[in-house]
């Protein structure tokens, strides 16, 4: 697939850290970056556009704690029918931008018994249970055919962050989170088996973006915003509203953990 071409201003900008914005998180590239540009996705030619609400769909990049940032507010959902190549696609931008870091986050459902709606899951690493990967049939030359997923969540970043966490009192989880493609959440009895194969919480994103950032030698980091219990769990009905009004709440400490995260990246 060939990559489309980017504005002048965005590639001179020369961004090095990458945030994907996942649901009702956008709000962060408002409140916290130093604005120097947006692009519409829709002004990327080829670019996917994104469905759900709650997703603007753009980039916005700028300065945050000194650093050149470019954000993702809005991401691609295998559940939205794009191809991984598609919804894959502004990764391999922001590496040919220069981005070497990238921030993933995303809302999930908790599945670990000591997690509790609000709470930040830091990923130590994830299960991919999409039944496919981005790289399959991608044969673009840059990066590495076979990555290794020793690592994909970078070991010396979480231990700053951790640290981080513990100076200020922010009780940080770190687990293992597993994507489904949705959009159906899961059932009890999938979310007990997830459970026994090592999942502390579940999604529908970031494993892709994750796989294709390894390719590139970008180190990664991820964060789920815990917005419910797994079905199961859960005594009631999950829903989007759920997800999102979590999401809301507990927005400034969400958004003070990623800028420190930034910060020490
Ligand atoms: N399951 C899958 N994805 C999710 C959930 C969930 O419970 N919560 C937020 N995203």
């Amino acid at each position: 697939m060939k990559l489309p071409q980017l504005p002048q201003e965005l590639t001179d900008f020369q961004p090095e850290i990458g945030l994907i914005l996942g649901s009702g998180l956008g709000f962060f590239a408002d409140d916290r970056i130093q604005v120097v540009g947006r692009l519409p996705y829709g002004e990327i030619e080829g670019f996917p556009v994104s469905t759900v609400p709650g997703h603007a769909g753009q980039f916005v990049y700028g300065t945050l704690e000194g650093k050149r940032v470019i954000c993702m507010q809005g991401r691609f959902h295998f559940y939205e029918g794009y191809k991984m190549a598609e919804l894959t696609l502004p990764i391999r931008l922001m590496h040919r931008m220069g981005v070497h870091t990238l921030f993933v986050t995303n809302a999930a459902g908790g599945i670990h018994p000591d997690y509790v709606p609000g709470d930040f899951m830091m990923l130590s690493d994830h299960i991919n249970f999409l039944g496919t990967n981005p790289l399959i049939g991608w044969q673009g030359d840059e990066g590495v055919r076979f990555p290794d997923m020793t690592e994909v969540y970078n070991g010396a970043l979480r231990t700053k962050i951790r640290a981080w966490a513990k100076d200020h009192q922010v009780d940080l989880k770190e687990g293992v989170y597993l994507a489904t493609t949705g959009p159906s959440f899961e059932t009890p009895a999938e979310i007990r088996a997830f459970a026994a194969l090592g999942a502390d919480a579940v999604g529908m994103s970031t494993v892709p973006e994750a796989i294709v950032a390894r390719k590139f030698g970008m180190r990664v980091l991820g964060i789920s915003c815990i917005t419910n219990a797994a079905a199961g769990i859960s005594k009631t009905e999950l829903s989007h509203e759920e997800v999102s009004e979590t999401a809301d709440r507990v927005r400034p400490q969400f958004a003070e953990l990623l800028a420190a995260g930034v910060q020490l990246a």
